[in-house]
């Protein structure tokens, strides 16, 4: 099924940025996110075994909004796009990627931290942005700036971003959702402690 970054923002608040080694945890990963009440899921293609779990998820996860995250240019889009992920996210722009994006099939959320990317993005008729990094980049005080000449562009801010402080975000007008790397702790997929991902997912949905 094919779906716009509309949609990818409106599946719910949160969304996590997944790093994730072993092919092995991909399933069990997924399968307590969702059970959390999370269904967008951002896998970034930071491991090696990113695509081979973006397929896996795709494969066997139907009801999930299984993403790949950190696409930076053109050849990473179409390996994505082939694996099944069903959106892209890349923490910034190239106009080469801007082009590829919008010659592809899936949704593409590129990433800006100043207004003249954003222009730029917005020249390529992308207006649903990824904020990054949120919090270095002047966190909801930027947005908040960005907003006035920019109503129209609305975000999802991630890059320090956690229980403490994503409320702040999503109150605002051109937020649509927050995306975290707190939803899924390195520790807890070490240990192999899919609950605490659940009890993460349950706790950042119930606002
Ligand atoms: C991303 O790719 O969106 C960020 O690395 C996530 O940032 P965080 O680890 O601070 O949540």
């Amino acid at each position: 099924w094919k779906i716009s970054s509309a949609e990818v923002f409106s599946q719910g608040p949160v969304v996590p940025v997944l790093v994730i080694e072993n092919v092995e945890d991909a399933i069990p990963i997924a399968e307590a996110l969702l059970e959390g009440g999370i269904s967008v899921l951002e896998v970034t293609l930071r491991t090696q075994s990113a695509i081979e779990i973006i397929q896996k998820i795709a494969d066997n996860i139907p009801e999930a909004y299984i993403g790949a995250g950190t696409v930076t240019n053109r050849e990473q889009l179409k390996l994505v796009t082939d694996a099944g992920a069903k959106f892209a996210i890349s923490p910034g722009l190239t106009a080469d990627l801007l082009a590829a994006g919008k010659e592809g099939t899936i949704p593409l959320i590129p990433g800006i931290s100043n207004i003249s990317d954003l222009m730029k993005a917005n020249d390529a008729g992308y207006d649903h942005l990824k904020f990054f990094p949120a919090e270095a980049a002047g966190g909801t005080k930027t947005l908040k700036s960005i907003g006035g000449p920019f109503p129209n562009t609305v975000f999802c801010p991630t890059g320090g971003i956690s229980l403490s402080n994503y409320k702040e975000y999503l109150a605002l007008p051109n937020v649509r959702c927050v995306g975290g790397s707190w939803l899924a702790p390195n520790e807890a997929i070490e240990n192999k402690d899919w609950k605490v991902l659940t009890d993460l997912a349950n706790e950042a949905i119930r606002l």
